[in-house]
């Protein structure tokens, strides 16, 4: 019995981690991944990241064996031992060579990853502000996220999260380039992944309105003051008609 019930809960603790927005039965207001971690045969290279809500909150940086997190007060309010990312990752290490060749070295499908380019703020020019380049469906977790600006490569005010899991085990990642828009300067998000067969430039710039003409700037201070009289000329003759009608009854008084 109470081993039935253990694995109903179980049931259900995977439902909602496998389903975090779509559950049909049971709705998840929050998910918290503490240990999501690759190892690949690229490279070799691998990852180990802990998130709140498909945000990240750290990763380890496996060569420096430090917990590097996302935001430093993150690591003031919560701890975390890298022993066990680095276990993990040796057990991941080890399964990875016995699936290799158990699947008889047989090499992954390259997905072809998704890019959308956007700013963090309204953006106003003069005013700093972020751009945001969001890479979706990448598989495997092997990229280059690049910004150019007005063609040439950027790297300073340039950060990327880690590889963060989803469902269908791709992975998407944030890159930012902190800016300050103007006029003159067009960016580009420049992504290089096997699944694509050139780089992909995913271009931005600044949505500036576009200066009316002198036309509709006539027209419309014209109707503005067309407007200001009408209501200045209706105004004065309710202002008049109060009067009399005030006047009027003051008349009608008792005699
Ligand atoms: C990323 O850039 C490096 C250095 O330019 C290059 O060697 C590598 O092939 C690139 N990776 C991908 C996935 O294109």
């Amino acid at each position: 019995m109470v081993l039935n019930r253990a694995l109903i809960l179980g049931a259900l603790a995977l439902t909602t981690m496998m389903s975090p927005s779509g559950g049909e039965d049971i709705v998840a207001d929050h998910v918290g991944t503490y240990g999501a971690e690759f190892y690949q045969s690229h490279g070799p290279s691998s990852e180990y990241t802990q998130e709140f809500d498909e945000d990240e909150l750290l990763y380890v940086d496996l060569e420096k064996k430090e917990t590097v997190w996302r935001l430093p007060m993150f690591g003031q309010f919560a701890g975390f031992h890298i022993q066990v990312a680095l276990s993990n990752i040796a057990t991941a290490k080890h399964n990875l060579d016995v699936m290799t060749k158990w699947y008889n070295f047989t090499p992954v499908i390259n997905e072809v990853p998704e890019v959308t380019v956007f700013s963090k703020s309204p953006v106003m020019l003069g005013q700093p502000n972020t751009l945001i380049c969001h890479v979706d469906n990448i598989f495997p977790p092997v990229i280059n996220i690049t910004w150019l600006k007005n063609g040439h490569a950027v790297t300073k005010g340039v950060y990327e999260t880690s590889f963060l899991p989803k469902d269908d085990h791709s992975f998407f990642k944030f890159g930012y380039l902190t800016f300050l828009p103007s006029d003159d300067d067009v960016y580009d998000c420049k992504v290089e992944h096997w699944g694509l067969e050139e780089p992909l430039l995913k271009h931005w710039e600044p949505e500036i309105p576009a200066p009316m003409s002198e036309l509709t700037e006539t027209v419309v201070c014209a109707l503005g003051l067309t407007m200001g009289l009408v209501g200045i000329v209706v105004g004065t003759i309710f202002i008049i008609q109060g009067l009399r009608s005030g006047g009027a009854s003051r008349h009608q008084g008792p005699l």
